[in-house]
């Protein structure tokens, strides 16, 4: 592959897994054990908020009891070390990036660590459950819901990625499996517009073909590798 500039990174649930935290679609995965029309779509929030809240409850309090990994510490490094335009565009609702000390951080599907009022539109910092629906610390209104993108609802930061799309000249998807849009259709866009492709997964996406180059293995032995061969 030629130098690089600039640069996407895409990441997905896998980057976590070596962290303690459960995937959605590998065996005994998150959507095996929970119906994603009830815990992942407004529509199952209006039915059976107390599920809703409690699935996300629990979640929250899992994600604070786990830490980055070595995959998340090479990007954090990458993103420190980097002169260029970088982005990481997370799929992912928990803070390890963060927490890895990565600063140039996009989470397009929502933070666990955030609640979301559906009166003010305010989203506050937020680690403690939402079950007993407390009040907003903005409004007062007892309306919080977590701050995470359902099924049918728009992600963030679009124009934010397609920016950084069109400028990137290297996209780096990990440890996704390219089964959700928009995020799996960054591939296609990076290709269209002229910038190399690099897939580093535990095994095959749905988009393998798409890429210029796979590497297949755990993200925590991946990524580190990857960002040694940028920083050299
Ligand atoms: N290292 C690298 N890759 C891994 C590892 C690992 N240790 N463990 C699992 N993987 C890979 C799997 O092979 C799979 O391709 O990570 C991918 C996880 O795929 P999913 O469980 O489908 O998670 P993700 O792609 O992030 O899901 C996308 O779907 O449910 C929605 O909103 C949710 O953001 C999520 C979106």
């Amino acid at each position: 592959m030629r130098e690089h500039k600039n640069i996407v990174i895409l990441t997905g649930a896998g980057i976590s897994a070596e962290s303690g935290i459960d995937t959605f679609r590998s065996a005994g995965g998150l959507w095996e054990k929970h119906r994603v029309e009830d815990v992942a779509t407004p529509e199952g929030f209006a039915r059976d908020p107390e599920l809703v809240l409690r699935f996300y409850d629990m979640r929250r309090e899992a994600i604070q009891t786990k830490q980055p990994n070595p995959a998340h510490h090479a990007l954090a490094r990458l993103d420190a070390d980097w002169a260029g335009e970088l982005l990481i565009v997370t799929q992912n609702v928990d803070d390890l990036h963060e927490r890895a000390g990565a600063k140039r951080v996009l989470h397009m599907h929502g933070e666990h660590l955030n609640a979301w009022c559906t009166s003010c539109d305010v989203r506050s910092p937020w680690t403690a459950p939402l079950i007993d629906r407390p009040p907003c610390p903005v409004c007062a209104a007892r309306t919080l819901r977590p701050d995470v993108v359902w099924f049918g609802e728009m992600p963030y930061g679009m124009d934010r990625i397609y920016a950084a799309l069109r400028t990137c000249d290297l996209f780096v998807s990990i440890g996704t499996s390219g089964a959700v849009y928009p995020a799996a259709g960054f591939v296609q866009n990076a290709v269209e517009l002229g910038a190399d492709t690099l897939e580093l997964n535990l095994e095959r996406s749905q988009g393998s073909g798409m890429f210029h180059q796979t590497r297949l293995g755990p993200a925590s032995e991946l990524v580190p590798a990857w960002v040694e061969e940028m920083l050299a």
